[in-house]
């Protein structure tokens, strides 16, 4: 029989007694370190690892909850229980809100303690393992690797190793699909609160009042609907990172709480009446140009200022060519399906090469993603032919031009003016619909949604352009 690992208490109170005491009630198979103040109980908890902590609240030097509060900061994972002789229901919900995992009052008998411990302790073992898990599926995801030896991406990424190791709000704007994500990723593993969660949110997914419920959180019984209440994201973020994607699409009231929340560092919950602390590093995102949304007065200027404290710009692929032979064998080798029946293409062929090097991809590196992918399908060597690849239009740098129907002028002079319109129209019309597609992975009803027309337009207008999907 195997016996059960020793469990590892800190008991912090400024009466010397209480943790001989605890260790007392608790019995065999507790070890309990007693700590006299909070300011000792931070120092220890530098150094060595609990399974859980119980706390007293009312302290001489900084109380339970601020001790918490820092606490948390640096360790999210080890679980708190605040035991103590008051029995309010305010600094119990305080303790809470701090991050406390349960709150038992002084006079509890022996088994409630040991099964409040035991509870604590399972807990704070759950979200080691949900953390360790995560990273592991970030490393086996290849999230964190940012690919590129071109000048323009050595430049940004050494600005990006300069900027990581702050604390400061960082606005990353770029095409759809060049690796913003990835980038606001990589900030936060380059950064101090690397360990702390890296919470990543679309913000044009909600309506404004949800959006405002879903950052903040709500009290229960804040709206119809809220029958619990919610932490919000950016207390979940707490000690880590909160990065808000499509930022450009964020209402204007939402913006003015946003602001308010960066400028505070505290947030009111929605149905709430006091104010949380919060300890969160923003990044932002957006494929809009959010400077001329600022002219436009749909952005709040302040607002921009604030979240763009280091503004950071990935270029588009068409603009550092010379890592798409770099790039394709780290996407080849990153999609490779454990227990594929075939071989999986990891190279390709300078004719391929070439022909990928010469395209203008409007859809970025998720659109290479797509097309290597499906590519190494189709193969059947070990390398990519030229053959391998869809027809890849070569639309060149003039491509507003092109789209506009205009070089067909040349060849047909005299035309009406009511044609050439007509076929411009088409051309662009063409043109979205398949820069849709790429940029939803082929999708005809998430492209729908993207052009806002109906699932069956877009199949009409696929049949009438020959795009086949
Ligand atoms: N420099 C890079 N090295 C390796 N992979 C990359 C790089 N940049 C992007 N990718 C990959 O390309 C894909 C798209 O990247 P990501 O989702 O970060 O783009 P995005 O700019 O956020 O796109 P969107 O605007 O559409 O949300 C991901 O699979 C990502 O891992
Ligand atoms: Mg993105």
């Amino acid at each position: 029989m195997t016996t059960a690992p020793t469990r590892h208490l800190l008991v912090v109170d400024d009466q010397a007694q209480v943790p001989r005491l605890i260790a007392a009630l608790l019995g065999e198979g507790y070890r309990v370190d007693g700590a006299a103040s909070a300011a000792s109980a931070l120092a220890v908890l530098e150094d060595r690892l609990f399974d859980v902590v119980l706390t007293d609240l009312a302290m001489t030097d900084i109380d339970g909850i601020e001790l918490i509060r820092r606490a948390r900061r640096r360790d999210p994972d080890t679980p708190f229980v605040v035991f103590t002789a008051q029995a309010s229901v305010e600094s119990a919900v305080a303790a809470m809100r701090e991050g406390a995992f349960d709150y038992l009052r002084k006079t509890a008998s022996s088994s409630e303690l040991r099964a409040a411990v035991d509870r604590a302790i399972q807990h704070g073992s759950l979200s080691r393992e949900v953390r360790r898990l995560r990273s592991e599926v970030e490393r086996a995801r290849g999230t964190s690797d940012v690919i590129g030896q071109s000048r323009i991406m050595r430049d940004l990424m050494s600005l990006v190793e300069r900027v990581a190791p702050s604390d400061a709000s960082v606005l990353i704007l770029g095409e759809s699909g060049t690796g913003k994500e990835l980038l606001a990723r990589t900030i936060h593993r380059m950064s101090h609160r690397r360990d702390g969660p890296f919470v990543a949110f679309d913000c044009s997914a909600l309506a404004p009042s949800l959006l405002e419920s879903e950052l903040f959180g709500h009290e229960k019984g804040a709206f119809t609907g809220a029958g619990r209440a919610r932490r919000g994201l950016f207390r979940e973020a707490s000690g880590g990172t909160l990065f808000l994607d499509e930022i450009g699409d964020i209402a204007p009231e939402v913006q003015n709480k946003l602001l308010r929340v960066l400028q505070e560092r505290e947030i009111k919950p929605v149905g709430g009446d006091s104010f949380v602390k919060i300890d969160v590093r923003v990044l932002a995102a957006t494929n809009k140009d959010l400077r001329s949304l600022v002219a436009r007065g749909s952005f709040r200027e302040d607002l921009f200022f604030r979240l763009a404290v280091v503004p950071i710009h990935v270029p588009p692929l068409r603009e550092r060519r010379e890592d798409i032979p770099l790039l394709s064998a780290h996407l080849l080798s990153r999609r490779r399906a454990p227990g594929h029946d075939k071989r999986w293409p990891t190279r390709l062929s300078s004719g391929a090469l070439a022909k990928l090097a010469s395209y203008p991809w409007p859809g970025n590196i998720r659109e290479l993603e797509n097309v290597l992918w499906r590519a190494a399908i189709l193969s059947t060597g070990d390398e990519i032919v030229e053959q391998d690849l869809p027809a890849l239009e070569t639309r060149g740098e003039s491509r507003a031009l092109l789209l506009a129907g205009l070089p067909a002028q040349g060849k047909a002079p005299g035309r009406k003016l009511k044609e050439i319109v007509e076929d411009a129209v088409r051309a662009v019309e063409r043109q979205a619909i398949r820069d849709a597609l790429i940029q939803c992975g082929g999708s005809p009803t998430r492209a729908a949604r993207l052009l806002c027309i109906s699932r069956a337009s877009i199949y009409n207008k696929m049949k009438e352009h020959g795009i086949v999907g």
